[in-house]
């Protein structure tokens, strides 16, 4: 019989505020993901292990934890990826709730800063606005987003500049500033190019390195600051006149 698998736990009980790492084993699958692993824990031990998920199947972005120090989607993760034993921990960068539950509302609220939406949806008489597969190629990547905050888990950036807009906020602004059917470009970097904005990115790449959907915001960050140089520019002309 194949060797059980370790799976090292970091737990948090707010009642207690205590920290512990609880040691599980698991019968290895080839199939056996990290969560499938804290499903089986949780059902065969009544560990009352708390963590979220839903698609189980990299889509709905709510399975984040840390995985032997990686950000990753645990639904998307094999055990057999690793050698035993395996630690899971919480998300770093965020508040812990409870156990791998993490509390990213601060992060999210950034979404607001980027307008992640076009002018053309805010119409109140919406009419066609073709958009050709060239158009639909420069957004296809940034739009793959799935909201999973691993990039901000993974960011250096973020850790010690929470006020830092981050990659995938940064990132939805770049996608609808690319958007041929959006002409708040302008509005969308007063934020973006803003104290907070992307110019605090030190370019460590660790954003793209972690994303499960190559969105790649390590690379949509750089050409927002290229884009902010041109809104300055713009700026200060407009002021003169
Ligand atoms: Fe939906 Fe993992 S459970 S992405």
């Amino acid at each position: 019989m194949a060797k059980k698998i370790t799976i090292n736990i970091k737990r948090y009980d707010p009642e207690t505020e205590q920290i512990s790492i609880e040691e599980h084993t698991v019968q290895p699958r080839h199939d056996l993901t990290i969560l499938d692993a804290l499903n089986e824990i949780n059902e065969r031990e009544n560990a009352g292990l708390s963590y979220r998920f839903s698609c189980r199947m990299g889509i709905c972005g709510s399975c984040g934890a840390v995985v032997n120090g990686k950000p990753v989607l645990m639904c998307s993760t094999f055990c057999r990826e690793f050698k035993t034993p395996i630690s899971v921990e919480p998300m770093r960068n965020f508040p812990v709730i409870k156990d791998l539950v993490v509390d990213t509302d601060q992060a999210m609220d950034k979404f607001r800063d980027a307008l992640p939406y076009t002018s053309f949806s805010q119409q109140k008489e919406l009419k066609n606005i073709p958009q050709s597969p060239a158009q639909l190629e420069k957004i296809k990547q940034t739009s793959q987003c799935i909201k999973c905050m691993l990039c901000y888990s993974a960011c250096p950036v973020y850790a010690v500049h929470p006020s830092f807009i981050g990659p995938a906020a940064a990132a939805a602004g770049y996608r609808y500033n690319e958007d041929n059917r959006d002409h708040l470009r302008e509005k969308r970097m007063d934020s973006l190019s803003s104290k907070d904005g992307v110019w605090n990115c030190t370019f460590v790449g660790e954003c793209s390195a972690v994303c499960p959907k190559s969105v790649d915001p390590a690379k949509a960050i750089q050409k927002l600051k290229i884009m902010g140089v041109l809104h300055s520019v713009k700026s200060l002309f407009k002021k003169k006149k």
